[in-house]
C-alpha cells in the first residue's frame, strides 16, 4: 500500500455535527447530578483573611461550599516524566492550582460553590463575600514592578555583531503584538463521575493525559483509577492543552459529595484564569549587503508573563532563524513578570507574531532596497538550517512563493507605495510575507478491530478539537480497507481507549498517521496471514465472516525518526513525547508563503481584505478537506489577529476589561474576502513514513505581516503595532 493522492473526502464527524448529537463536556450528564461554580477573587493579589460562607449555604439548594482548606497539597513526590529535552522542563510534577487563599491574580478562584442545580450554584456563588489583605501589584509591561528577566541562552549563529559592520542596508524596528485570549464556542468545563473507586472526567482539554495527572497529583489519587474523555472538543486553540484546576475541582467535588458533578467556567471567567497569547515586543535589526543579501540579524523578543510561568521567549528563535539562508543570527529573550495568570500557547503561538515582527523588517529592507520583496525573499532562499547545519527534511519555499505570486498576479504589481488605487480614491495595496513552523512529532499508539458484523474501530492517539484529526484518520483507513465507512468509529482524546498525547503544536497529524497508515498495512498482512491464500470475496468484514472469524485486530506504535523506543513509555506515563523540529540528521519544518489585498478606503479609513492566496508545504496532504479549511481558519484568525483582536488590561485593578465577545472583537464573516488556498503537495522523503509535515499552525504564520506589507503598500504609511485600527491610518 501506498498512499499518494488521498480522496476529499467529507469529515466523518459531520452529520453528527450538524443534527447537534455530537456530545461536548459539559453535554454528558449522569442522574443525581451536582453543579459546580467557581467564585473569583475581586481582587488582584494578596490573601484571603476570611471567607463568608453563611449567606451562600443559606440559598435552598446549596450542598456545599469548598475553599482551599478543602483541597489537600499536591503530592510533592508525584512524577510524570516526560521525553522532552526541554531546559525550561522544571523538576517533578507542577499541578494547576485549584482554590487559593493566596491570590495571584484577579478572578483566581477563591471558593467553589456546589448545589442542585445552576441557578442555585450561581447564586450562592454570587453571596460569597470575603475579607482580604490587599497587595501591591504589576499587570502590564508598563507597570513599574514589573519584573524584568532575561532568558539564560542566547541563541546564535556566526558573528552577527561582525556582520553587521559589512552591511550597507540596515532596518531597525520594533514590533509589537498584543495581549490576546482564544475564544473557543466550546466554554472550558467538565463533568466527574467517581463510582467504585474510579474516576471519570468528561473534560474539553487538547491534553488528557495532563488532566488525568493533575487530578492523580492533587487529590493523591493512583492514576490507573482514573479516565479522562475528550472526544470532541469545541476549538482548542492551545487554550485547552494544558490541564487546569477546574477539572481538579470537579473531581474533588464529586469525590467528597459521592455524586457526579458538571462545571462550566463562563467566559467571561475564562478570560481571567485561562491561558492567553502574551503581549510581546519584539525588537529587530537586520542587515544586508547591497545586493540584497541579508547576512546579519539581532532580534530580541519580550513577552509578558506570570511570575513563573515557562512560556519561554526563546521559542520565538525556533522558527525565525529558519525563515532565510542568513549566516549570522543573534536571538535573545525577556520574560516580563506580572501578577498574571501563565501566559500559553495560542494557535501558531510563537511564530504567528514573530513572522509578523520579522517579515514586516524583511519588507521594510525590500524597501530601503529599492527591491521587489519576492525577489529579495528568493534571494535569500537555502536549503540548509543555519542553526543546526542540517539540512531541512524538505523545504519547497521558492515553490510557495512563485506559485502564490502566480496565481495573485503579483506581476502586476507596481511597486511605490499609494501607487494604486481604485477610482473611487481607495488605496489598494499589494502585501507579501513567509512564514514557517517546527514540523514535531509525538509517538502515537493505534488499536485498530476490524469484525464481522460490519464495524471499524480504531483508538489513537491525539485529540479532535475541530481541526479533523478523524477525519485524517479515516481517510488513510478508507484507502487502504475495504470496510463500510458507516461502521467506522475513531475513537481519540480518551485514555481508557489508548495512550493520549498533548495534542498540539501541529503534530497530530504526523502521530496518528503514521500510526494508522502502520495499522492498515499490519491489518493487511493479518488478513492475508488468516486467509492462507484462499481466495475469499467481499469487504473484510464479508470475507471475515465467511471464514467465522468474529474480528481482526492489530496494535501498533510509531515513534519520531531517531526517537528510542522508551518514547511510547513517556507517552504512556505522561503525554509528552514530541520530538523536532531538530532530529538527528535533519530539521523538518512547514512553510507558508500569503500575497494579500487590502483596500483602504478614502474617508473611513476602514481596511478590507478582498482577498488573500496562501500557498503551504506542509509535505503530503493526507486529507484535502480539513487541510484546506485548515489554511481558510489560519488566515481568517490572521486577519482578526491583524486588524482586530487585543484584551484590554486594567491596570487599576487587575483582570481584563472586555472580557466577553462583544467586546473582545474578532474577525466576522463581512471582514473575509477570497482565500485562496495551494498545496505544494510534495511528499517529505525523511520526516515521516507518510511524507506528511505538521499543517494547522504554520497558516497564521506571516499572514498579518502580510497584511501589514500590503498596508503599507497601499499607503505608505508602516503600522509596526497590531492590531491595526482605523485611527493608526487617519
Ligand atoms: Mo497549539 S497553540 O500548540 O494547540
Amino acid at each position: 500500500m501506498s498512499i499518494e493522492k488521498l480522496p476529499d473526502r467529507e469529515r466523518i464527524d459531520a452529520f453528527d455535527k450538524v443534527r447537534g448529537a455530537t456530545r461536548y463536556a459539559a453535554d454528558f450528564q449522569s442522574p443525581g447530578m451536582l453543579h459546580a461554580v467557581l467564585v473569583p477573587s475581586p481582587i488582584a493579589k494578596g490573601t484571603v483573611v476570611r471567607i463568608n460562607e453563611t449567606d451562600a449555604l443559606a440559598v435552598p439548594g446549596v450542598l456545599r461550599l469548598l475553599t482551599s482548606k478543602d483541597f489537600p497539597e499536591p503530592d510533592p513526590d508525584f512524577e510524570a516524566p516526560t521525553g522532552e529535552d526541554d531546559e525550561d522542563e522544571e523538576e517533578g510534577f507542577s499541578a494547576p492550582s485549584t482554590v487559593v487563599d493566596v491570590i495571584a491574580y484577579r478572578g483566581q478562584p477563591i471558593a467553589v460553590v456546589i448545589a442542585e442545580t445552576l441557578e442555585a450554584a450561581i447564586e450562592g456563588a454570587e453571596k460569597v463575600t470575603g475579607e482580604y489583605e490587599e497587595e501591591p501589584f504589576s499587570v502590564v509591561m508598563e507597570s513599574p514592578g514589573a519584573r524584568r528577566e532575561p532568558i539564560d541562552e542566547e541563541i546564535t549563529s556566526g558573528n552577527a555583531a561582525e556582520a553587521f559592520g559589512r552591511a550597507s542596508v540596515v532596518v531597525d524596528e520594533t514590533y509589537v503584538s498584543p495581549t490576546q485570549h482564544h475564544n473557543p464556542l466550546e466554554l472550558l468545563g467538565a463533568m466527574a463521575v467517581f463510582e467504585d473507586g474510579r474516576l471519570t472526567i468528561y473534560d474539553t482539554t487538547q491534553h488528557t493525559m495532563g488532566v488525568k495527572n493533575a487530578i492523580a497529583a492533587s487529590l493523591w489519587i493512583d492514576p490507573a483509577r482514573i479516565d479522562v474523555k475528550s472526544t470532541s472538543i469545541g476549538g482548542g486553540f492551545g487554550q485547552k492543552a494544558h490541564a487546569y484546576g477546574y477539572s481538579v475541582i470537579a473531581a474533588h467535588a464529586a469525590i467528597l459529595t459521592g455524586r457526579p458533578v458538571r462545571i462550566v467556567i463562563p467566559r467571561g471567567h475564562i478570560f481571567h484564569i485561562a491561558s492567553y497569547r502574551p503581549k510581546s515586543v519584539h525588537h529587530v535589526r537586520l542587515g544586508a549587503d547591497s545586493s540584497g543579501r541579508m547576512i546579519a540579524v539581532r532580534y530580541v523578543a519580550e513577552h509578558e508573563n506570570s511570575l513563573a510561568g515557562g512560556l519561554s521567549p526563546a521559542e520565538y528563535h525556533e522558527g525565525t532563524p529558519r525563515l532565510y539562508d542568513i549566516a549570522n543570527y543573534h536571538g535573545g529573550g525577556i520574560q516580563v513578570r506580572l501578577d498574571r495568570p501563565d501566559a500559553g500557547f495560542m494557535r501558531c503561538p510563537f511564530p504567528h507574531q514573530a513572522c509578523f515582527a520579522f517579515e514586516s523588517a524583511v519588507d521594510e529592507l525590500a524597501h530601503k532596497l529599492g527591491m521587489d520583496p519576492v525577489a529579495l525573499r528568493l534571494q535569500n532562499d537555502g536549503q540548509i538550517d543555519p542553526m543546526s547545519g542540517k539540512p531541512y527534511s524538505s523545504r519547497f519555499v521558492t515553490e510557495c512563493i512563485t506559485e502564490g505570486a502566480r496565481r495573485f498576479g503579483w506581476s502586476q504589481r507596481s511597486r511605490a507605495p499609494g501607487s494604486m488605487t481604485a477610482p473611487d480614491g481607495t488605496q489598494i495595496g499589494w502585501g507579501m510575507a513567509l512564514g514557517n513552523y517546527p514540523s514535531s512529532m509525538s509517538p502515537a499508539i493505534a488499536t485498530l478491530r476490524i469484525t464481522a458484523n460490519g464495524k471499524t474501530r480504531i483508538a489513537i492517539s491525539g485529540h479532535e478539537m475541530g481541526q479533523g484529526i478523524k477525519t485524517t484518520i479515516a481517510n488513510v483507513l478508507l484507502d487502504g480497507l475495504d470496510i463500510d465507512p458507516m461502521g467506522l468509529e475513531v475513537v481519540v482524546g480518551d485514555t481508557s481507549a489508548a495512550p493520549q498525547h498533548q495534542t498540539a503544536g501541529s503534530w497530530g497529524t504526523a502521530g496518528c498517521v503514521p500510526a494508522t497508515f502502520k495499522a492498515v498495512t499490519h491489518m493487511q498482512a493479518a488478513l492475508r496471514e488468516l486467509l492462507d491464500g484462499r481466495s475469499v470475496p467481499g469487504s473484510i468484514h464479508r470475507q471475515l465472516a465467511t471464514i467465522r472469524r468474529p474480528y481482526l485486530q492489530v496494535e501498533v506504535s510509531e515513534v519520531a525518526p531517531g526517537q528510542a523506543p522508551e518514547a511510547l513509555e513517556y507517552l504512556r506515563v505522561s503525554g509528552d513525547a514530541t520530538a523536532g523540529p531538530e532530529y538527528p540528521d535533519f530539521t523538518s519544518m512547514s512553510w507558508i508563503a500569503h500575497f494579500v489585498e487590502v483596500r483602504v478606503e478614502p474617508t473611513t479609513r476602514r481596511i478590507r481584505m478582498p482577498r488573500c492566496v496562501s500557498i503551504v508545504d506542509c509535505g503530503r496532504v493526507i486529507s484535502p478537506r480539513t487541510a484546506r479549511s485548515q489554511v481558510h481558519g489560519g488566515v481568517v484568525w490572521a486577519f482578526s489577529a491583524a486588524l482586530r483582536e487585543a484584551t484590554e488590561i486594567d491596570p487599576r485593578y487587575g483582570g481584563y476589561l472586555n472580557s466577553d465577545l462583544a467586546e473582545y472583537l474578532v474577525a466576522v464573516n463581512a471582514d473575509i474576502g477570497e482565500i485562496e488556498v495551494g498545496f505544494v503537495d510534495k511528499p517529505d522523503p525523511l520526516a515521516n513514513s507518510t511524507g506528511l509535515k505538521n499543517l494547522g499552525e504554520v497558516v497564521m504564520a506571516g499572514a498579518s505581516a502580510a497584511i501589514a506589507n500590503a498596508i503599507f503598500h497601499a499607503t505608505g504609511t508602516r503600522l509596526r503595532s497590531m492590531p491595526f485600527r482605523i485611527e493608526d491610518l487617519l
